[in-house]
């Protein structure tokens, strides 16, 4: 007798915009997703779908999120950590303190904390670990402009998190990888972007085929740092 064993990924917001639509495409591909929001919360109903409650500035939070995958006693085959916040306003140039401490504590410090807790489930040789970056995070950014400093330092700084960790993670065959998604229509991204969140879904789909870990990634193609 044969076992099938569903693969699991666990994602990080999946209550809206891009995170939902991540959900709902590996879910269609057969995946068991461990999703979160802030509210433990999500419009997705599926019986392979269970989402937590998880504040990334919340160490409790993470620690009781990392305590639910061993409890179910899980393998990760993919963890995207998609969820972050943009608080400021996309015009100023400034740094206010306060913004920067929460952009850093949701986007880069509760995201690595996070993601360290869950590498003992990461399946060695058949997993991938995807961080959900943005041109804005990027050096190379065309026109590079002064404005959205936290979110882009916080973004910057995930970045090199991905690069190191896909350097440590080599050796287990675990890939990890940055992607850009473009302007994408969320309620971070408002509905004046160009790009659906189900593009952008695809394409994490389309990184667990065969690509070099330890890269950048925007429409399928590897862009610079
Ligand atoms: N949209 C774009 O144009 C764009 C461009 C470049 C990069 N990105 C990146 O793509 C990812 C998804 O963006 P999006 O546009 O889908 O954003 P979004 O619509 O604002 O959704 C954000 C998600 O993150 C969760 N979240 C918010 N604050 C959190 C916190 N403190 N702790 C844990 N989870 C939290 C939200 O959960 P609740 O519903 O519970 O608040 C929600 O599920 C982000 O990493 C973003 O930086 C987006």
């Amino acid at each position: 007798m044969t076992t099938i064993t569903m693969k699991t990924a666990f994602i990080t917001g999946i209550s809206r915009g891009i995170g939902k639509a991540i959900a709902e495409h590996f879910l269609r591909e057969g995946y068991q997703v461990i999703g979160t929001s802030t509210s433990g919360q999500s419009p997705i109903r599926h019986d392979a779908c269970h989402c937590l409650a998880l504040t990334l500035d919340q160490s409790a939070a993470i620690k009781a999120a990392i305590q639910y995958v061993a409890d179910q006693e899980s393998n990760l085959n993919v963890l995207v950590n998609n969820a972050a916040i943009l608080l400021e306003d996309w015009s100023n140039p400034t740094i206010d303190m306060d913004f920067l401490r929460r952009t850093f504590a949701v986007n880069t410090i509760g995201t690595v904390e996070l993601t360290e807790g869950l590498l003992p489930f990461l399946v060695p040789k058949q997993s991938h670990i995807i961080n959900m970056s943005s041109g804005w995070g990027s050096f190379s950014e065309e026109g590079f402009g002064a404005h959205v400093p936290h979110y882009k330092m916080s973004k910057a700084a995930l970045n090199m998190y991905t690069k190191l960790l896909a350097e440590r993670l080599r050796v287990q065959g675990i890939k990890v990888s940055a992607l850009d998604p473009g302007w994408v229509k969320s309620d971070m991204g408002t509905q004046a972007a160009d790009r659906h969140p189900a593009e952008v879904a695809q394409e994490i789909l389309n990184l667990l085929h065969d690509k070099p870990s330890g890269h950048f990634w925007h429409r399928d193609q590897i862009r610079s740092w």
